[in-house]
């Protein structure tokens, strides 16, 4: 089976402590993952060690980070790059979360060069794409999302492509509360593997495509139940322990 990850995208909340707090709160109820499903947690820069070193020997819990650098290294005053993240044993990275899109001027070709630095250095990317609302008002949200994926990705190897997590993240549902329904995002879910497919073959059959935008403990086990979502990328409820634990039992 596919994998099937529940990520929680901390973003800018929480202080370490909470942060030690939240995740200590989620590992006491030691939910047993199987062999296919992952909890991965999108932490700020600074509390990757302290999650890395929580998450780190359970298996299918993994630490990741929000961002990192379109440079190898080099000066280039705070940022942080796939080598630095890979030394402290990182092995995931969001990607092109609309939030960097809109605020930090991120564009499909710088993404597709954080992809590259992510991809040398054995980090997955969880690269994100996903359409604004007025794009989703003209009905053009398929022919958006392809040309990020086209501009981003698409000139990778298979084999480069096979490491990649995709999440889907209509702009118009984050932390708007606005899910969108299953049927929504299992057509932009189908319609993304199919561009995989078309560009890739088979190998888009194995590449998880998650859903992020106001997934809530309410909704995830319809949303998940969806054959082409596997899993979501979670900004609001993940800072609740209950709420994320109940996100990571709706896994198929
Ligand atoms: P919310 O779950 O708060 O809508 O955020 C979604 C998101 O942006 C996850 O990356």
């Amino acid at each position: 089976m596919r994998k099937q990850i529940a990520a929680a995208n901390w973003k800018m909340n929480l202080t370490y402590q909470q942060g030690e707090e939240l995740l200590d709160a989620i590992l006491k109820e030691n939910i047993e993952l199987k062999e296919h499903q992952q909890a991965v947690f999108a932490v700020p820069f600074p509390y990757l060690i302290m999650a890395q070193t929580r998450l780190g020997n359970k298996k299918n819990y993994a630490a990741a980070a929000q961002n990192c650098s379109d440079q190898p290294a080099g000066a280039y005053t705070g940022e942080v790059s796939a080598e630095m993240l890979r030394s402290i044993n990182i092995r995931y990275c969001v990607l092109g979360h609309s939030e960097r899109r809109e605020y930090f001027s991120e564009h499909n070709q710088s993404l597709a060069a954080k992809t590259q630095r992510c991809l040398e250095r054995g980090i997955t990317p969880i690269f994100c794409c996903g359409e604004p609302l007025s794009i989703r008002e003209v009905d053009a949200q398929e022919s958006f999302v392809e040309a990020q994926l086209k501009e981003s990705l698409f000139h990778f190897s298979p084999e480069d492509i096979s490491k990649i997590v995709i999440a889907y993240e209509p702009i118009w549902a984050i932390g708007t509360g606005k899910t969108a329904s299953a049927q929504q995002a299992q057509e932009m879910h189908a319609c993304i593997r199919g561009l995989l497919k078309a560009k890739y073959g088979q190998v888009a059959d194995s590449i998880p495509i998650l859903y992020g935008g106001s997934v809530k403990a309410g909704n995830a086990v319809e949303l998940f139940s969806c054959p082409d979502v596997d899993g979501g990328l979670v900004g609001g409820a993940s800072l609740v322990a209950a709420d994320f634990l109940t996100i990571m039992r709706a896994l198929k």
